[in-house]
Formats: structure tokens, C-alpha cells, sequence
């Protein structure tokens, strides 16, 4: 059933897209440029289409209005159909989405947005357990698993433009270790799809934040740590969610600053969001400036914030409502002026593709007091070798009930506390991207790196069966090797999986998962009325406190 359903899908995907009627051009990065086909220049006129999830905004933890579940943009045949004359209206030449399920079928939607030309901007990313955590950031199996399983999910459509590893992941000075796994996560994304032979783009989204970070953050992200001009961890499409023009605002007042930071940078730039609302309605007038002389040598465009309706605490960032039943749209005045503005757009070419400088990777921004991240980045996330930690630790976390998020971060906080006070650390499961250490268990998922420490617990008691129950969650695995440590499991499970390597998609039947529940869509918040914080790397906050404390400390003492 499964085997056929997935050969149905390609067979129809591949009639239609053989049938001639229709072929969306295929984009390629030369240096910092896009081109199409033809080797004329590429520009994103783009908007937002994703519908707003749930939001708890009387949650205290979550400042950024992150929502805690998503909806599928691409997935909705019926809402597809019903938006693409008004993306068409718009003259958009591609949408940017969230979050997606890949279990999902997408082909109506992926269809009908390449007959009309539009490109997909696709975040990997999902909220709460699917994202790279700015408070406990790592890059593991799980993650892993589920970026690749959408781009498999995706592989056989002709408009992805791109793939995004992340959304805002770093949102000040202080978080920007994360960009290690941000950048490990490009990596591993890009040896992917160039394994999968896949044109696909491999992008970041950045919030326009503090000057002190964001350029450093754009360089690290598009370095060679190696030095030796190699692209292999280098994003090649910079996005900026840049909320600066409002209202009647100038080139020189709103983007000259942030474009003469960006004048000598070596990949794609564009503006993943943009669409300040303040003064509202929109009149759009950034639109001609973001296309016209004075940016494109650095910008290739951007993506307006949002299709769909998006509340956030600086108001309201929809361009249309729809009817009671769903079935009609209507669109506001922020619609039709960006209609208008975006139907007026002609785009600069130059430089032609043939006259653009290669890329270059330059070397990477040195650490210091305002920028954390290392050179050293993680290893390469493996299945294979995490699924043998797994089976072989004597003690497995087991859980009773499948809402794993809800309780891991407790079971971490335990289970590390009572190591320290034996006298024993949980550095094996943690990773500091300041540092560049990256524990023997780092690069596997939260389960595994919890069965492991609390191994080290029962065999810190002798393997005492009371000490692997952790209230039931924990029970002692009947094939474990009685004289084989954590430890030792870990050293030889991993022994191979130290370094770089192409990522291999999870195995369909294997026990490691490939998709994570909850989810996400754009989420929003705003210190400054015209500064949007968006992002969706939420997580095991239990694990982000301990590690923090870990970290910053130097040390592990939970006594
Ligand atoms: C950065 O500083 C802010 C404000 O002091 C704090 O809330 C946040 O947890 C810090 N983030 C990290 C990753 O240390
Ligand atoms: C923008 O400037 C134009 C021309 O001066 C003016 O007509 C319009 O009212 C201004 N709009 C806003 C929102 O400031
Ligand atoms: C698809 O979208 C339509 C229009 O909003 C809605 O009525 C319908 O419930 C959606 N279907 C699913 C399965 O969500
Ligand atoms: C830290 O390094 C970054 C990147 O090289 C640089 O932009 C920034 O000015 C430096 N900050 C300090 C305090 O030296
Ligand atoms: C899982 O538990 C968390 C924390 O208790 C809760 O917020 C979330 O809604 C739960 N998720 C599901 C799918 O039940
Ligand atoms: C598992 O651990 C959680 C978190 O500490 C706890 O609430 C729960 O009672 C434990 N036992 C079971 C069977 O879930
Ligand atoms: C998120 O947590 C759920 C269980 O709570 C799990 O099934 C899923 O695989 C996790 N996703 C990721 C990406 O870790
Ligand atoms: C994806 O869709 C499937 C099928 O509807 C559902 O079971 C699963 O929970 C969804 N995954 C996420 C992450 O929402």
C-alpha cells in the first residue's frame, strides 16, 4: 500500500511533467546572483503563504509568539486552488512556507503554483521539538531526519527553489554559538541534495537584528571554516526578515546601512520577510527601491509578509481574509497596493550570468566577546550509529506515553543531577558550539542521549534495577553486555561517525523517526513597532537550562 501510494504519486508527477505543457525554468547561484535558464538575472517577488497555528500568547516562555501547531500550506489542494489566482493577481514569482508535513501528499499545490511560474521557498523546520533550539542548540539524528524527509517529500517537484535550515535561530549576541549546528545542518542539507543531485537552494533566515551580530552571523553562515574556498558548509541564499522601511520611507533612511553591510558578500541575499505595517494600510513603496539600481547589486529581492492572515503584537501582517466556510477570499488595501507595486516591477539585468564574478568562501569571522560561534562544527548526524547506542545501552529511557516533549527535559534534569552527585558529568550528550566540543552522544536524538545518561546512572549503582525505573520511564535492555559500559557502547557505536559525512535518508521501516509532531508557521512579535522577531526554534527547554548551566560553568556539578 505504502510502496504503491509513493509510486502512484511519482508516476503522476512525472506525467505531468512530461506532458509539455509546461516547465518552470530551472535557477541557478552564480556567486551572489541568481539567473534563469536563459542567464538573465533571477529575482524572489515573493510573498509569505502560510496560515497562521495556534499561538498561546498568555504563555510567558514563549516572547516570540511562536505558535505550537502548523497547517500545511502545500498541502490543501482546495485552499491552493482557491489562493493561486490572487498570488497570480498579485504577480508573485514565489511563495515562502514554514513548515510542512511531509507525509503529506503536495503534488496538486506543487503543480499548479509551477504551471503558474511561482517557486517555493520551503523552511525545514517545525516548532517546539523540530528546529535547532537557540537555548540548547544541537544537531542531531531527529532533526536531521526530518529535514531530510521533507526534501525527499519535495525531491520531485521542479519549483523548490530553496530549502531554509532555519528561521531566527539567533535572535542576540549571546545565542550566536548556535550558528555551529545552523551551519552544520547547511552542510549536511547541501551534501544531501547534492547526493540527491538536487538544484535546490540551501538557505537561512535571519532576524534583522543588533549590527554587532547579524553581519558577523551572514559571513559565518556562507565561510569556509577550512580555509580553502570551499562551499561545502556555505548557505548559498542569505535571507534577511528586514521590517525597516515603513510608510513613505528612503533608500537612504531605511536600507543604505544594512546595504552597505551586505555590499561585499559572497552568496544570494534577498529579504525572506519584509512588509513593515506601520502606518497601515501598506502603501508599499519599498518595492520599487528593493528592485530597483540602488539594491540589486547587493539584494535579490524578497518575500512580503504575509499571504495569509498573521496576527503578531505589532498588529496585523495579512493581506486577505476569507469567508465563514473558507471557500472566498477578499483582499484589503495592503493587497491591491502591493498589486500594484509589484505589477509595476521590471527587473535590473545585471550582471548577466556569464559576466558574474565565481563564488568565493572567504575564511570565517574570528570568535570574540560579541560573536561565539566556533569554527569547529559538529559531526554529521548518523541513524545507524545512534540506533547501536540505542540498542546496546543497558538501561533505555521507555516512555508511557508518546508526548515525549512533555517529559524529557524533567527526565534530563534528573537524570544529570543525580550523575553529579555521583560525582559524574553529562557532558557525553552535550555540545557547546562556543567551545567547538561536541560530546560523543551529541549528534543523536533527545531519546537516546537520555537512555545514555541514564545508563550511566544504573551503572554508577552497580546496575541496581531500581536505578534505570526513573519513575517507570526506564527499563533495563535484556540484550545490553553486562561488562560494556555507556561509555564504551558510545566509543564504539560512534567510532565512525566522528567527522563529515553525506547524510543518509532513515530507513522507512527504522525505528528513528523521520517526521515530528508538532509545528509551526510564521510567528511574531515585535520590540519596536517596526522590529519583527519571528522564529521557531523552540524546544527542550528542560535540556536548554541544564546545558546552559553545564556550559557556562565549565563544568558539571548538580549536587
Ligand atoms: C541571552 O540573554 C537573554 C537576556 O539576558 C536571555 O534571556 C537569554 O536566555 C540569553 N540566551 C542565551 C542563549 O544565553
Ligand atoms: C506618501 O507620500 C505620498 C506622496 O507624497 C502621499 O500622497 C501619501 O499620503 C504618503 N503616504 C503615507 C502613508 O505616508
Ligand atoms: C482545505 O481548505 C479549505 C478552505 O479553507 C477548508 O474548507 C478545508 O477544511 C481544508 N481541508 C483540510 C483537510 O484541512
Ligand atoms: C567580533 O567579531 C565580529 C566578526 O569578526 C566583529 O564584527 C565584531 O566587531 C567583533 N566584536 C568585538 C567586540 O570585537
Ligand atoms: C505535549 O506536552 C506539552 C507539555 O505538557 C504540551 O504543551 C503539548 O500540547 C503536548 N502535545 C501533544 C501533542 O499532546
Ligand atoms: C516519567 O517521568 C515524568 C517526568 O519526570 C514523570 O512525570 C512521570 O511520572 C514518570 N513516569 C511515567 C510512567 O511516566
Ligand atoms: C517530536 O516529539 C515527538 C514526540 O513527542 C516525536 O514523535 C517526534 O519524532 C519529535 N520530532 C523531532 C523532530 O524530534
Ligand atoms: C503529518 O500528517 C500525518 C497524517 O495526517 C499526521 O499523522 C502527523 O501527525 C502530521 N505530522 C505533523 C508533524 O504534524
Amino acid at each position: 500500500m505504502f510502496t504503491f501510494s509513493r509510486l502512484a504519486a511519482a508516476f503522476t508527477v512525472a506525467t505531468y511533467l512530461s506532458s509539455g505543457v509546461h516547465a518552470i525554468g530551472k535557477i541557478t547561484r552564480s556567486g551572489r546572483y541568481l539567473f534563469n535558464a536563459d542567464g538573465s538575472r533571477f529575482y524572489i517577488k515573493g510573498v509569505a503563504y502560510q496560515e497562521q497555528g495556534a499561538v498561546d500568547t498568555s504563555d510567558p516562555n514563549n516572547p516570540f509568539l511562536e505558535p505550537s501547531t502548523f497547517i500545511d500550506p502545500l498541502a490543501n489542494s482546495t485552499a491552493c486552488a482557491r489562493d493561486l489566482p490572487f498570488l497570480q493577481q498579485l504577480g508573485v514569482n514565489a511563495i515562502r512556507v514554514y513548515s510542512v508535513n511531509s507525509s503529506l501528499n503536495h503534488d496538486s499545490c506543487m503543480q499548479a503554483l509551477s504551471s503558474a511560474g511561482i517557486y517555493t521557498i520551503i523552511d525545514l523546520s517545525l516548532p517546539v521539538n523540530g528546529s535547532i533550539d537557540r537555548d540548547s542548540p544541537a544537531w542531531t539524528t531527529n532533526l536531521l531526519d526530518l529535514y531530510i524527509g521533507t526534501i525527499n517529500a519535495f525531491s520531485k517537484y521542479d519549483n523548490v527553489l530553496a530549502y531554509n535550515v532555519g528561521n531566527e535561530v539567533v535572535t542576540a549576541t549571546n545565542g550566536t554559538a548556535a550558528l555551529a549546528f545552523v551551519k552544520a545542518a547547511a552542510r549536511d542539507t547541501k551534501a544531501y541534495l547534492t547526493s540527491k543531485s538536487s538544484p535546490a537552494l540551501v538557505g537561512y533566515a535571519a532576524i534583522n537584528g543588533d549590527d554587532t551580530f547579524v553581519p558577523p552571523l551572514a559571513n559565518y553562515l556562507s565561510c569556509d571554516p577550512t580555509g580553502k574556498n570551499s562551499g561545502s558548509s556555505a548557505i548559498d541564499l542569505f535571507g534577511l526578515n528586514d521590517y525597516s522601511w515603513c510608510g513613505n520611507s528612503s533608500f537612504e533612511a531605511a536600507y543604505a546601512d544594512t546595504t552597505n553591510q551586505f555590499a561585499g558578500y559572497n552568496v544570494v541575499a534577498y529579504f525572506s520577510e519584509y512588509g513593515c505595517n506601520s502606518p497601515s494600510p501598506r502603501i508599499w513603496t519599498e518595492v520599487p527601491a528593493l528592485f530597483g539600481s540602488q539594491a540589486v547589486p547587493v539584494w535579490s529581492g524578497g518575500i512580503a509578509f504575509s499571504y495569509f492572515p498573521a496576527e503578531s503584537a505589532a498588529g496585523e501582517f495579512g493581506m486577505v481574509t476569507f469567508s465563514p466556510d473558507g471557500s472566498t477570499v477578499q483582499t484589503s488595501t495592503d493587497f491591491t497596493n502591493l498589486k500594484a507595486q509589484y505589477n509595476a516591477v521590471s527587473f535590473i539585468n545585471t550582471p548577466s550570468q556569464s559576466s558574474a564574478p565565481a563564488a568565493a568562501y572567504p575564511s570565517c569571522p574570528q570568535q570574540n566577546t560579541t560573536f561565539l560561534a566556533s569554527n569547529t562544527l559538529p559531526p554529521t548526524p548518523s541513524d545507524a550509529a545512534c540506533a547501536c547506542v540505542e540498542s546496546k545501552l543497558s538501561c533505555q529511557f521507555n516512555p508511557q506515553t508518546s508526548n515525549t516533549t512533555a517529559i524529557i527535559g524533567t527526565l534530563f534534569g534528573t537524570a544529570c543531577s543525580l550523575l553529579g552527585a555521583k560525582g559524574d558529568t553529562c557532558n557525553d550528550i552535550a555540545a557547546d558550539g562556543s567551545a567547538g566540543q561536541y560530546g560523543l552522544v551529541s549528534a543523536c536524538d533527545p531519546s537516546t542521549k537520555l537512555s545514555y545518561v541514564m545508563s550511566e546512572y544504573f551503572e554508577a549503582n552497580n546496575r541496581d534495577p531500581q536505578a534505570c525505573s526513573f519513575a517507570g520511564n526506564g527499563t533495563v535492555n535484556p540484550a545490553a553486555v553486562s561488562s560494556v559500559s555507556a561509555s564504551q557502547v558510545a566509543s564504539s557505536c560512534l567510532s565512525t561517525a566522528t567527522g563529515t559525512f553525506v547524510p543518509v535518508a532513515p530507513s522507512p521501516t527504522g525505528g528513528s523517526s523521520s517526521q515530528s509532531s508538532g509545528g509551526s508557521s510564521p510567528s511574531h512579535s515585535a520590540g519596536a513597532a517596526t522590529a519583527l522577531l519571528t522564529s521557531d526554534s523552540r524546544g527542550l527547554m528542560g535540556v536548554a537550562l541544564m546545558f546552559a548551566i553545564s556550559i557556562a560553568g565549565g563544568i558539571w556539578s548538580l549536587a
